[in-house]
């Protein structure tokens, strides 16, 4: 029979590199934390019109990357193709926006129908962070504070660059569209078929083309940024003010357009060059308009999200995952002879009350003292203890302490001694 395979650019997460992801979780909680964000978690599917009418009907992700299927009762899901609407839905419906201000965080899968390739799949997860009912610049300086803290504590700062854009009122926007479409029917023969039919439904995508006779067209174009309201400049100077005092170096890019139609003002990405084409590592901006858009009391807010799948690459080819992250087991408990099954289970439990962060197994299945070993460094122990049985009929009354190196160190001494040894080697501070 044909063995079943995952589907395509959905990834199973190995135990190889689960501990990078919890290193990266761990340090991301910490982060949000200190900042005083809380969690709030939303389920992966919603109504399909949650997206349409958050996302836009006419961008790439409602287009054509949803999950989208009529369930038993006929209503139209989709699987979540990003959070900042699940989580805008779920905080109005629970009432958490109004005369409000919130900091949340979520981190999950997202579903996205795209060609994978490396650092882009069909199911990836998100790191997410909206603030809601604050409307000056400072939360939009706080949260690029988040995200720059996080890349602070990974080792990663000098590994991305920020890039940021003022992109106005959804009605700066439409003016320029206007301008823009005005300006592309001037040369329709440059243009390519994408080009083509985006100029009429959604102009600003033009901008995004990869192709070069496109890019060489739009660098005569308007610019956005003569279609921008005197207020908008205002808040987005007062903006770069914030970050140059927290002392986070950015770029503007007048490109920078996001490829959701929820933003406004102030859009930011960051991108490094460790990943190949997929570069964008966190996306995000504000989107005063969504909230009521969706139903709610019109709210302010602004986000970002982080592609964990991207970040877990740059961490580990950058080897900025720390040793000891990466290893599950510290002591292994090994005994030669099947009468001393019990007394190895027993040690290990002791020596786990004694030690409780440190990752004890105990050899199961016997085999002998060459085989155990041989699992003991296969497990990546970096203790193992012995138990020795000791002469015909008395019990067992020591233990060896072996380091797992190529030293083949070892220690003898009584059992009952061994949990506070091993405490004394792993579990103390060092200081
Ligand atoms: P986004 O730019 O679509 O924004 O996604 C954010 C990040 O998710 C990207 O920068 C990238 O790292 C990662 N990502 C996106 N698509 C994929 C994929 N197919 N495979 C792997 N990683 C991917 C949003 O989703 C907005 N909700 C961000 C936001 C929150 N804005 C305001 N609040």
């Amino acid at each position: 029979m044909t063995k079943i395979q995952a589907i395509r650019g959905m990834n199973d997460i190995l135990p190889e590199h689960s501990p990078s992801w919890q290193y990266l979780e761990s340090r991301f909680y910490q982060v949000v934390r200190q900042f005083g964000y809380r969690e709030i978690r939303f389920p992966v599917l919603e109504q399909t019109q949650l997206f349409k009418r958050s996302i836009g009907e006419v961008t790439d992700i409602v287009e054509k990357e949803m999950y989208s299927f009529d369930d038993r009762n006929g209503d139209n899901l989709s699987l979540r193709p990003e959070g900042t609407a699940g989580c805008v839905r779920a905080a109005n419906q629970h009432g958490l926006l109004y005369n409000q201000q919130q900091r949340l965080w979520y981190q999950g899968p997202m579903f996205r129908h795209e060609r994978p390739q490396k650092g882009r799949y069909r199911q990836f997860h998100q790191f997410g962070v909206e603030a809601f009912g604050m409307a000056g610049p400072d939360i939009d300086a706080e949260i690029i504070a988040v995200s720059a803290a996080l890349w602070q504590s990974l080792g990663l700062t000098d590994f991305v660059k920020l890039e940021l854009n003022n992109i106005g009122s959804a009605d700066d926007r439409k003016a320029f569209g206007s301008a823009l479409t005005a300006y592309l029917e001037q040369h329709l023969d440059a243009l390519d078929e994408d080009a083509r039919r985006r100029m009429h439904t959604n102009p600003m995508r033009v901008l995004d083309s990869k192709n070069p006779a496109v890019q060489a067209v739009l660098s005569e174009a308007p610019s956005l940024k003569d279609f921008v309201n005197a207020d908008s400049v205002i808040h987005f100077d007062r903006l770069l003010k914030l970050l140059g005092g927290l002392g986070i170096i950015y770029e503007i890019n007048p490109r920078l357009v996001r490829g959701l139609d929820y933003y406004n003002n102030c859009v930011f990405e960051w991108t490094t060059n460790k990943l190949g084409a997929q570069g964008a590592v966190c996306g995000g901006g504000r989107y005063d308009g969504l909230v009521a858009q969706l139903g709610g009391k019109a709210t302010v807010a602004a986000g970002f999200a982080i592609g964990i799948e991207r970040l877990v690459l740059m961490l580990e080819e950058l080897q900025l995952i720390p040793e000891q992250v990466k290893r599950p087991v510290d002591v292994y408990v090994l005994a030669v002879g099947a009468e001393l099954s019990e007394l190895s289970l027993q040690v290990a439990a002791a020596i786990r009350t004694a030690c409780p962060s440190a990752g004890i197994v105990s050899h199961c299945g016997g085999g002998k003292y060459n085989s155990q070993v041989k699992r003991a460094f296969a497990a990546g122990a970096r203790y193992a203890v012995v138990l020795e049985a000791s002469a015909e009929g008395e019990p067992p009354g020591n233990a060896k302490l072996r380091i797992l190196d190529d030293s083949g160190d070892t220690q003898a001494m009584a059992i009952e001694a061994i949990p506070a040894e091993i405490q004394k080697l792993l579990c103390e501070p060092s200081e």
